[in-house]
């Protein structure tokens, strides 16, 4: 390590000049770290591991990004690289007790490489039981930050550096009000410099990881860096948030309010990715039908749509759509672009009246079924996919054949199929009437049964057919195989080489294999 640059680091003249408007401040820091991060010779590599949804994969991104103009190499291998972020989900019960797993895993090569930075990010840590936590069982993490303060990221790593060298500055955190700090740490420390104390308690405060989870934010910090994961698509951020409530998520309580981007930033993006060779677009939000930018989302796709045909994008999707909001302006704004894939998700989470009115989602099955028909019939070729969620509390036999029902009528392309998870803090979390796992598992037996013929039956239809592909990477199972997605999303495998990777082809479906396809090009 350079002293020079760790005594720079140190000053507090370094503070003191940090802009206060922001990205203009994170910028502000991306340089400072570039210079400490680039003065050794040897390139050190970074990690970031993502859960959960689209929206994380996006923030990973935007992670990436910043890392990448600090100076760091993406590397693969979490245990080897210098830098690591789990950017974590809390959707489910499982999906915390992966980061558990992949945290413990790290313990041995935090120890080998003390120098190693471990960052901890997204939706879970909005929780103030899960940084809790962490602080204790896992003292080796040394930054976690939350949703609403993702672009403050190449600050906290500033802060981290400099808590390292020995400084105790607090993190500024704009006024914002916060679920968890690492200030309660500082003070402890004051005192104990203040106070004399044994070195051990110095040292072991030393170690607490510099914290910062935002309660919620309404500000948009747009212009900070971002690295696609895929060089040819990317997920576009057209709305942050839920307010929708539904009884049994997670998502409201740690994503916050809804909150729109302005048009203009969207397209700008857009534009942006198009210029890079970006083929494939997907606008994202939790409930993409309450964007409220000054216009609404169909007016926003058609607009989109029309930039994507100048730009050279072949392919534009969106998720997700709340069936309460699918409006018929929506439907026919779809039908009517041309490069707006035909593929629409619909989330039924389940086919009952009244489980769905405890669920809080607000519309009924009929609507549902009304809904899908419409879809289908603006829309002949449209491939519909669903989420479900089998074993909310108070779910009857009854119900759940609602449910089946609903899958026999709309005969969904694909279905994410979920067994319901009790997630402290929901409303759903409080119905006593909790249903016992083998009934569960059970139901969860027989819906998957019941889809998984539907789809194997919608797949081998198109067998013999020719549809446009986009190719994507080198199969992950024969380096000879070329995959890429049909417009419905379903992979198809073809042999070739990598240069058509990125480009959209003509194939001839030759084979069904369970859900995907082998394939050959045709033109
Ligand atoms: N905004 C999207 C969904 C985001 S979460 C929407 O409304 O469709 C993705 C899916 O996870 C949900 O559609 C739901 O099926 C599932 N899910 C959410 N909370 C869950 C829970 N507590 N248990 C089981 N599945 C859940
Ligand atoms: Fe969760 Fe419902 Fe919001 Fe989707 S719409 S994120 S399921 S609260
Ligand atoms: Fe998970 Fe957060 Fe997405 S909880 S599903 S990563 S919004």
């Amino acid at each position: 390590m350079n002293s020079e640059i760790s005594k720079t680091l140190l000053s507090d003249e370094i503070l003191i000049s940090a802009p206060v408007n922001e990205p203009e401040r994170q910028h502000y820091f991306i340089e400072k770290l570039k210079e400490y991060f680039t003065s050794s010779n040897n390139k050190k590599k970074a990690c970031v591991a993502t859960f959960g949804c689209q929206m994380n994969a996006r923030d990973s991104e935007k992670l990436t990004g910043i890392l990448t103009d600090i100076g760091f190499d993406e590397g693969d291998k979490e245990e080897t690289a210098d830098f690591v972020i789990f950017n974590t989900c809390t959707i489910r019960e499982n999906a915390n007790e992966h980061l558990y797993g992949r945290l413990g895993r790290l313990k041995q090569s935090k120890k080998n490489n003390p120098d190693m930075i471990i960052a901890v990010c997204g939706c879970m840590m909005q929780e103030t039981d899960e940084v809790e936590k962490l602080r204790i069982k896992y003292p080796y993490v040394d930054i976690i930050f939350g949703t609403h303060n993702l672009y403050t990221f190449p600050e906290l790593i500033f802060t981290l550096l400099r808590k390292r060298f020995g400084s105790v500055d607090s993190i500024n955190d704009n006024g914002k009000e916060l679920i968890a700090s690492s200030a309660d740490d500082v003070i402890k420390y004051e005192k104990l410099l203040r106070y004399g104390s044994h070195g051990k308690d110095i040292e072991k405060l030393y170690r607490k990881p510099v914290v910062s989870v935002w309660k919620d934010n309404s500000d948009i910090v747009e212009d900070l860096p971002s690295k696609r994961k895929y060089s040819f698509k990317q997920g576009i951020n057209i709305m942050f948030g839920c307010d929708n409530f539904c009884s049994y998520c997670i998502v409201p309580y740690v994503r916050g309010r809804e909150k729109s981007r302005a048009p203009e930033e969207i397209y700008e993006e857009i534009r942006k990715a198009a210029a890079d060779g970006v083929k494939e677009i997907m606008l994202l939000g939790q409930n993409v039908n309450s964007y409220k930018g000054g216009i609404g989302f169909p007016e926003l796709l058609i607009n989109v749509d029309k930039l994507a045909a100048e730009t050279g994008i072949e392919r534009v999707r969106f998720m997700t759509s709340h069936p309460k909001d699918l409006s018929d302006s929506l439907i026919e704004a779809m039908a009517s672009c041309s490069r707006v894939c035909h593929q629409f998700h619909l989330p039924l989470q389940s086919g009952s009246d009244p489980v769905l009115k405890r669920m809080n989602r607000h519309y009924d099955k009929e609507t549902f079924l009304m809904r899908a028909e419409k879809l289908r019939a603006a829309m002949p070729d449209i491939s519909l996919s669903t989420d479900i969620i089998v074993g909310f509390p108070g779910e009857t036999e009854e119900d759940f054949l609602e449910t089946l029902d609903v899958v026999k009528k709309v005969r969904f392309d694909s279905a994410y199929t979920f067994i319901y998870s009790k997630r402290e803090g929901t409303p759903a979390a409080k119905y006593t009437d909790q249903i016992d796992e083998e009934t569960v598992k059970n139901r969860f037996d027989r819906l998957l049964e019941v889809q998984n013929a539907i789809v194997a039956e919608n797949l081998n239809k198109l067998v013999g057919q020719t549809f446009p592909v986009l190719f994507e990477s080198v199969s992950e199972y024969d380096d000879q195989l070329i995959s890429g997605k049909l417009e419905s999303g379903t992979t198809v495998h073809v042999p070739g080489d990598e240069s058509i990777i990125g480009a959209v082809r003509n194939v001839m479906l030759t084979e069904c294999r369970g859900f995907y396809f082998t394939g050959e090009i045709i033109d």
